[in-house]
């Protein structure tokens, strides 16, 4: 077991408006009272990122974005700076979520991109691999997240140790069926075995479950010895449930 604070993310995707987030976010603070033994961050759209700054600052959640551009400014319609996600106090961002990856065509290589973006003006990435139901059954699991890990091992300049790295098979994300926590320490433990080849600093990198994380299954995956945290989409909607699997990140 390690010491490292556990991280629970929450992952909004295309979901809130302004009188739900700050409904959310109050209840959320309000229950946290005097703060988390965990970290805690919410991942929300961008429209609503002054929104969201401004209803947690001084509390002990902190701002991530969902995505962020690999450029640093110029004709890129429709994305989202390094600089830009500062100016609004943001700390974390996602990159290469799956819905990114298969939607939004993302290879590994724009993720590596992006997380290196990211780690250079100061964000921490939670970069997210994660096999689908296809390449699971068919045996890939190992092989395609240690692929994806692979491309951003190496960040120029930066050490690996600097990021959060988040697993979330494909199966699992949205459709109730979670990775059990055995599945899911069976992977995390090839990730930590692949940090740590890269890094003498790999037990400080918090590696993430993601998939159908919830209030009822969130302690047995946390109890497990290299899951560090969640990134939590559905069950992040919900004050309650939200704060039911940060109370289970100790
Ligand atoms: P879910 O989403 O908890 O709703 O499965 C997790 C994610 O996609 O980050």
């Amino acid at each position: 077991m390690n010491s490292k604070k556990k991280l629970i993310a929450g992952n909004w995707k295309m979901n809130g408006g302004l009188a739900a987030n700050e409904a959310l976010l109050k209840a959320i603070i309000a229950g946290l009272g005097d703060g988390a033994a965990c970290d805690v961050a919410v991942a929300v759209p961008a429209p609503y990122l002054a929104q969201v700054q401004s209803l947690t600052f001084g509390s002990a959640v902190a701002v991530a974005s969902q995505d962020v551009s690999q450029h640093e400014a110029g004709a890129f319609t429709g994305e989202m700076s390094v600089a830009m996600l500062k100016d609004f106090g943001v700390r974390y961002a996602l990159v290469g979520h799956s819905e990114r990856r298969q939607y939004h065509g993302e290879s590994d290589v724009v993720v590596a991109e992006k997380a290196q973006r990211a780690l250079a003006a100061g964000l921490t990435p939670i970069i997210c691999v994660g096999e689908t139901l296809q390449e699971r059954e068919a045996g890939q699991t190992e092989a395609v997240v240690k692929r994806q890990l692979a491309a951003v091992i190496h960040l120029n300049g930066h050490c690996i140790s600097e990021v959060v790295v988040a697993y979330e098979p494909v199966w699992a994300i949205g459709t109730g069926r979670t990775a059990s926590p055995e599945q899911a320490q069976a992977v995390h433990a090839v990730l930590r075995a692949q940090l740590s080849a890269a890094s003498e600093h790999a037990d400080r990198i918090r590696l993430l479950y993601g998939g159908s994380m919830n209030a009822a299954n969130a302690a047995q995956l946390l109890a497990q010895p290299d899951i560090d945290g969640g990134l939590v989409g559905g069950a992040s909607l919900k004050a309650p449930d939200f704060l039911q699997i940060i109370a289970a990140a100790r």
